[in-house]
């Protein structure tokens, strides 16, 4: 990678929960291996010091993963601390006197959605935008119109080549697994097809509720918060078409077909549910209809896919925590043997969490006089270690400058485009509740293609 290396680390909201959450235990962990050796400032609106934030950062790191002694002493020492309004001048000013002769900035935005342009232009005007990276926090945008209205914001102050929108799933391991597996295996892309394929099921399931972010929540939804993106971005891995190579651009520009080929969801393609109790939560409204399960059925647009149905669900307070993709694969047109007609049919799955499975659903032949069947799994990988945190790899990424795992302009418009009649009250919101699957609504989406796969 030629790009130069950012030469600082600054990162927005350093008070807030995402800082806490996840760029404490990152920079640390880069700090540990090695991977970055600049000054990192925070900035935030509260008005402690220096010594707050060290304790915030001691705080974040006992609660996420452990303290290690040497990287958090580098960390403390390394951290500086930026207070004041993102709205006054003076506060970039602060800035630019705290990175005293960086060059080579990064910002990182971990601030709510409604203060990227804020700060971005505050960046512009106080000429803090020279030579430096930034990197944006999902959601992009609120809908086509808001993300196109961000990109120009954006654009006034960055060269498109140094925005870094992040999706954290495409940080994931198993994500990268999923693009890994499909295209270093000659034996998938004969059958990647509707030819051999019946129909695709994606499901991140949450048990957890909206822990306290019923502000944020009420403002995304399931749909904005999940779908637009971890989840979209899922669906155009499995179906795009190979890229020419697994440089940055040649892999967004295969996404970003993959979006384009994607029919914008139809509401009645659509279910929304809300789990009973969320109208309770803190900052919710009594009478809010934002739906914290989704289920929808996408259909893509191309001679691969056409007429195969990518049904996806996601949702808060459903049974078990898990992210799951399963590829159903047609039967074979005629049944040699006495098998159940029923049976089940060969699938490819990919479970992301909380363990990570690549597997072959298979049949062999149960032991005994008759030939009958019994279902297997051929297990290409079944791991539950993933060594490197997302935002581990993302921000380091990021750092280096290099954009393959970051959402670019053009795909993240190409994805609101997608879920845009999808957004809203375009459709009813049906009550569930907590610990089920949804509503009953959901499973009759899928009827036809045989209902949901049950995960563990
Ligand atoms: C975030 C969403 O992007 O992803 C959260 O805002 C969700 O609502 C989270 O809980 C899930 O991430 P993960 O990595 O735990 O699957």
């Amino acid at each position: 990678m030629t790009n130069p290396e950012s030469d600082a680390f600054v990162f927005f909201g350093a008070t807030g929960d995402l800082a806490f959450r996840q760029v404490f235990p990152a920079l640390q962990a880069m700090i540990r291996r090695g991977h970055f050796g600049g000054p990192i400032v925070g900035v935030a609106r509260s008005a402690s010091g220096i010594d707050a934030l060290r304790e915030r950062a001691r705080a974040s790191l006992e609660a996420h993963g452990g303290i290690d002694p040497q990287a958090f002493a580098t960390l403390s020492e390394r951290l500086r601390y930026v207070n004041g309004d993102y709205n006054d001048p003076a506060t970039y000013q602060r800035l630019r006197a705290a990175l005293s002769d960086s060059k080579r900035p990064l910002y990182y935005l971990a601030v709510p959605p409604e203060l990227f342009a804020t700060v971005a232009e505050g960046l512009a005007v106080s000429n803090c935008n020279q030579a430096a990276r930034v990197v944006v926090e999902k959601p992009f945008g609120r809908d086509l119109a808001s993300a196109q209205a961000l990109n120009r914001t954006l654009h006034h102050c960055f060269p498109e080549s140094e925005i870094f929108r992040i999706d954290h799933y495409l940080g994931k391991e198993p994500v990268q697994n999923l693009l890994y597996f499909r295209f270093a295996n000659s034996f998938l892309e004969p059958i990647w097809n509707r030819h051999y394929v019946q129909s695709v099921q994606i499901t991140m399931a949450e048990a957890i509720g909206v822990e306290g972010r019923g502000r944020f929540y009420e403002e995304v939804g399931t749909i904005r918060d999940v779908i637009q993106n971890h989840l979209l971005e899922i669906a155009a891995l499995l179906t795009m078409e190979p890229p020419v190579d697994h440089q940055p651009d040649a892999l967004r520009d295969a996404k970003r077909r993959a979006f384009d080929a994607m029919r914008p969801i139809a509401p009645s393609e659509v279910v929304r549910g809300q789990f009973r109790g969320y109208r309770q939560e803190k900052d919710v409204a009594a009478n809010s209809t934002v739906e914290t399960f989704a289920a929808v059925r996408l259909h893509i647009d191309t001679p691969r896919w056409s007429g195969v149905p990518v049904y996806i669900r996601a949702g808060k307070r459903l049974p078990v925590t898990s992210t799951e993709i399963r590829v159903d694969l047609r039967r074979s047109p005629h049944a040699v043997f006495d098998d159940p007609p029923a049976h089940e049919a060969n699938y490819v799955r990919f479970r992301l969490s909380p363990d990570v499975v690549i597997s072959l659903g298979a049949r062999i032949k149960a032991p005994g006089e008759a030939m009958v069947g019994e279902n297997v799994e051929l297990l290409a990988r079944d791991s539950t270690t993933d060594d490197m945190m997302p935002y581990e790899r993302l921000l380091g990424d990021a750092l280096h400058g290099d954009t393959m795992l970051f959402v670019r302009e053009d795909e993240v418009e190409s994805a609101w485009r997608v879920v845009e009649p999808a957004l809203g009250d375009a459709t009813p919101i049906h009550e569930y509740e907590p610990g089920t699957w949804g509503p009953a609504a959901a499973n009759d989406l899928i009827a036809a293609d045989g209902g949901w796969h049950s995960l563990g």
